[in-house]
């Protein structure tokens, strides 16, 4: 009697497909909180004490942030453990793979590639930012975050993961969609471009979203440098004040 077929294997390839979706969700819309920057100190201040739960707690739990930080590392380890049996794994791997690119010349392959490489870079950039957010919840706000970023020196960190995280996200969310969707049909050649255009367009979108971001908050930072420490008060809060 033939053996019967493992599902595990399409048992973890759906996990990864999930995990992997779930984390491009979060840092999507991470994105457009973190961005309130944009709008001025005020409403980044009302979205850090907004994910402290304050409006409905009616004081600040930065806990709250912590805890969210531990689920996403945890989601972000999942993801990474999954996806390490793709890699290459010994130099003569990678000889093979370099000489396959360079016959085949296959963009999908090259992006599977980036993708990668990405992933290893991830391996380092996200817990260090994740270290700071699960262990200093309390310091997230326009000064404080500006001053992390200039003063501390931090937006070398975050330019590196902006880049490699949009690049891993983009091209992660084309190849689920070429996996679980795959164009095919009289359309499918134009369904495919589309599909990558729609992953330029969304990759281009999030890297001008927050390199415009994280030059505003350095400089907010530098602005600040000699203030560093201090904690931004609203303007409304100051002229309950006085
Ligand atoms: C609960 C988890 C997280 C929280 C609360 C959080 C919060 C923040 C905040 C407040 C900033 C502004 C700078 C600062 O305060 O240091 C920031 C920047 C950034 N975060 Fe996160 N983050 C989280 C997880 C992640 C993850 C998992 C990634 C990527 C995998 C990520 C990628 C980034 C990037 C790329 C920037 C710089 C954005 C820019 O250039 O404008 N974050 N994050």
């Amino acid at each position: 009697m033939p053996k019967a077929l493992s599902a595990w294997p399409a048992r973890i390839d759906l996990l990864q497909s999930l995990s992997g979706l779930l984390l491009v969700l979060f840092i999507w819309a991470h994105m457009f909180f973190e961005s309130s920057i944009l709008l001025g100190e005020d409403a980044m201040y009302q979205v850090s004490r907004m994910f402290e739960g304050e409006p409905l707690f009616g004081k600040p739990y930065p806990l709250l942030v912590s805890a969210v930080g531990i689920t996403v590392f945890v989601l972000v380890a999942v993801h990474a453990i999954l996806a390490l049996r793709k890699f290459p794994s010994s130099s003569r791997q990678y000889r093979q793979l370099h000489r396959h690119m360079g016959a085949i010349r296959h963009p999908d392959t090259a992006l599977w590639y980036a993708q990668v490489i990405t992933g290893f870079c991830l391996f380092f950039l996200v817990p260090t930012h994740l270290y700071t957010v699960i262990t200093q919840p309390e310091n997230i706000g326009p000064y404080a975050s500006s001053d992390r970023v200039w003063s501390e020196r931090f937006w070398i960190v975050y330019a590196l993961l902006l880049l490699t995280v949009h690049v891993h996200a983009a091209i992660g969310v084309y190849r689920l969609a070429m996996k679980w969707y795959a164009p095919s049909g009289v359309n499918a050649t134009r369904n495919r471009a589309r599909l990558k255009l729609a992953m330029w367009c969304i990759l281009g979108f999030f890297i001008v979203l927050g390199t415009a971001s994280l030059l505003t908050y350095m400089r907010i930072g530098y602005q600040h440098a000699d203030r560093a420490g201090e904690r931004y008060v609203p303007a409304a809060l100051h002229t309950e004040d006085s």
